[in-house]
């Protein structure tokens, strides 16, 4: 079993048939889909709502991690638990009360996640580290797929970690934007566990192959790592 998840983001899937796309990375090793909301004012993008959510929840196997690029959660949060996601992640810099809204996708049963854009920095978020099952680093600036990773997000994964382990934290580090076979061995070195890709699997004719491509990039550098240290 490995020490990391890919999860693919139906973002970069073909919107017209979303369970369709959803059943062509159906391997074993995936656990969740990535769903991105967005609307259209925290992001200058508009996705879809709770009933894309339950669709896929409902014609799919899958667990769903929820990306809430959007405004007002505290509106929204309810609708997203019910509709089947299995990890709500908000934004801090669109949630006024961060603590309270984390709270409230916990009396909703669902794990709570927090996550920052690239310019904002870990500090906004030290005090609610142990509130947190997941805290997600952009590696891109939310709103669209297939853009390039930001270099600098790898060393602020390297933060988070040490951050985690000094407070002895338990909360999973997810990556979300630029994610390819290329990038996503330098982030699983820094320290994080969960790997979004949109556009390196969707974009892609066979998707698992792209996958199988991806998770193959991190097991090499890691065995490559072991070789070094033995
Ligand atoms: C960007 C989204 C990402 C997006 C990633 O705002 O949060 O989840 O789907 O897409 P890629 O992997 O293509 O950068
Ligand atoms: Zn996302």
């Amino acid at each position: 079993m490995n020490d990391f998840k890919i999860l693919p983001s139906i973002l970069a899937a073909d919107h017209g048939k979303f369970i369709e796309e959803a059943k062509a990375v159906d391997l074993p090793e995936i656990e969740y889909l990535h769903v991105d909301v967005m609307d259209g004012h925290f992001v200058p993008n508009i996705t879809f709502g709770p009933k894309v959510v339950a669709s896929l929840k409902n014609h799919t196997r899958f667990k769903l991690d929820v990306h809430l690029m959007i405004e007002n959660v505290d509106d929204f949060i309810p609708q997203f638990a019910k509709a089947g996601a299995n990890i709500i992640t908000i934004h801090q810099e669109a949630s006024r009360h961060l603590n309270r809204s984390l709270s409230l996708i916990r009396q909703h049963n669902a794990k709570a996640g927090v996550t920052i854009n690239p310019a904002t920095p870990l500090e906004s978020i030290r005090w609610v580290l142990d509130t947190v099952d997941l805290v997600l680093i952009m590696s891109v600036n939310p709103g669209f797929g297939g853009q390039s990773f930001i270099e600098s997000s790898v060393e602020k994964i390297q933060q988070l970690a040490k951050m985690r382990q000094e407070g002895n934290h338990k909360f999973i580090i997810e990556v979300d934007g630029g994610i390819d076979h290329q990038t996503a061995p330098l982030v699983k070195e820094a320290g994080a566990e969960y790997f979004v890709a949109g556009n390196a699997i969707f974009g892609q004719a066979d998707r698992t192959a792209a996958i199988r491509k991806i998770i193959q990039s991190i097991e090499a550098r890691q065995r490559q790592k072991k070789t070094i240290i033995t």
